[in-house]
């Protein structure tokens, strides 16, 4: 767990480890707004921890911890009261900022003094965020290019590999042309030749360039596991993409993915009668995770596989998943390709040896101002 000068791990990220301390000093999307109807309550899981979500008659949402103060019993199975959470094995009562407000079966009540922990917690782009670390919460970062109109969707996908490779492969565009060859990629031009790299560390994070003959794409990376790029959907075209890739455990994260098109009016109509057809027919497909378990046990290779909505997520699994449940990074030898994931791990390992030995640590700023460009349809 100790943080080298040269290589930390990344890799966990349960409470005390460096990776998941430094996760917890920024928001985090832990729940889908729209899956958290008024009065219910959720458990998460999240970086190898335990909450409750909850969502109160006002409808303002709440993240406290897990267990009740009395004898344990989850808090997620208890009942929403008003804004307050009631344990269902003997009632003690909660308020959103975790104070135990009242103990039905004590004549003395000794609420007052009974408190659990409660997180910040506001939405924002069809997702819950939740500030897990200590203190005060920093600056919700906003953007304001997938605000306002059109059209949003959200979406939590869980992947059964660490955060941190999907966070590299999220700036890594090298890959398109190999692991997405056979993909609508190659429809909008991304595949046409392998894109030279260039990248550097900016106020927020990292900016990324995929520069190719006709074109540059450019992209970004919200420190420490967001992805902001523009990503062309088969029904929607080039939409803007946020990626939050957040761990459930070591081994284990979720992708939420808030996508905002510039659809405005009928075409909203028109492309959810295609998405609900597209989604019926991947009712009828084998699911990703058995497709990427035959490509991993040598049954099936990746490029026999008939085009389908969710190839080149599979594509994805598929690869990250053959890097192994604790890939050993310090074995990589990295190009000069690699020079975005290089910069990447220098910001990570700079600021985990910074945080490790109570050196400050960079304030990081998101313009609410910053966009992205595929630089294809210019
Ligand atoms: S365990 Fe929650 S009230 Fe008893
Ligand atoms: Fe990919």
């Amino acid at each position: 767990m100790a943080v080298t000068a040269h290589f930390p791990d990344y890799i966990s990220v349960g409470p005390g480890t460096p990776t998941g301390t430094f996760l917890r000093k920024f928001w985090q999307p832990v729940y889908e707004s729209a899956r958290l109807g008024a009065g219910r309550a959720v458990p998460l899981r999240i970086m190898g921890e335990d909450f409750t979500l909850y969502r109160g008659q006002s409808r303002k949402a709440f993240v406290v911890d897990s267990r009740c103060a009395h004898r344990g019993a989850l808090l997620s199975i208890g009942r929403v009261e008003g804004d307050t959470l009631a344990c269902l094995y003997h009632g003690w009562t909660y308020d959103g900022s975790g104070q135990c407000i009242a103990q039905p079966p004590e004549k003395r009540s000794f609420a007052s003094t009974v408190r659990i922990r409660s997180y910040p917690a506001q939405e924002y782009l069809g997702f819950v965020f939740a500030y897990l670390g200590e203190g005060e919460p920093p600056h919700f970062p906003r953007i304001l290019a997938a605000e306002g109109d059109g059209l949003l969707e959200v979406r939590e996908s869980r992947r059964p590999y660490p955060f941190f490779s999907q966070l590299e492969n999220s700036v890594d565009e090298v890959h398109f042309n190999f692991t997405h060859r056979q993909s609508t990629f190659s429809d909008v031009g991304l595949n046409d030749e392998i894109p030279e790299i260039d990248c550097k560390e900016t106020e927020y994070g990292l900016i990324r360039y995929g520069k190719r003959t006709e074109a540059t794409r450019v992209s970004h990376i919200l420190m420490p596991n967001c992805l902001y790029s523009k990503v062309h959907d088969e029904l929607l075209g080039w939409t803007e993409h946020l990626s939050w890739r957040v761990p459930i455990d070591d081994c284990t994260h979720s992708s939420f993915v808030a996508k905002k098109s510039s659809l405005v009016g009928e075409g909203i109509e028109e492309y959810q009668k295609k998405k609900e057809e597209a989604r019926a027919l991947l009712a009828t497909l084998e699911s990703s995770d058995k497709v990427a378990d035959r490509v991993l046990r040598g049954e099936l290779h990746i490029d026999d596989l008939p085009h389908r909505p969710d190839l080149v997520m599979i594509q994805d699994l598929v690869v990250l998943r053959s890097q192994g449940p604790r890939p050993a990074r310090e074995k990589d030898q990295l190009g000069a390709s690699d020079k975005q994931i290089r910069l990447l791990r220098q910001m990570f390992t700079r600021e985990l040896v910074a945080q490790t030995e109570n050196r400050s640590m960079k304030q990081w700023r998101v313009p609410p101002g910053l966009t992205t460009s595929t630089g294809l349809e210019d």
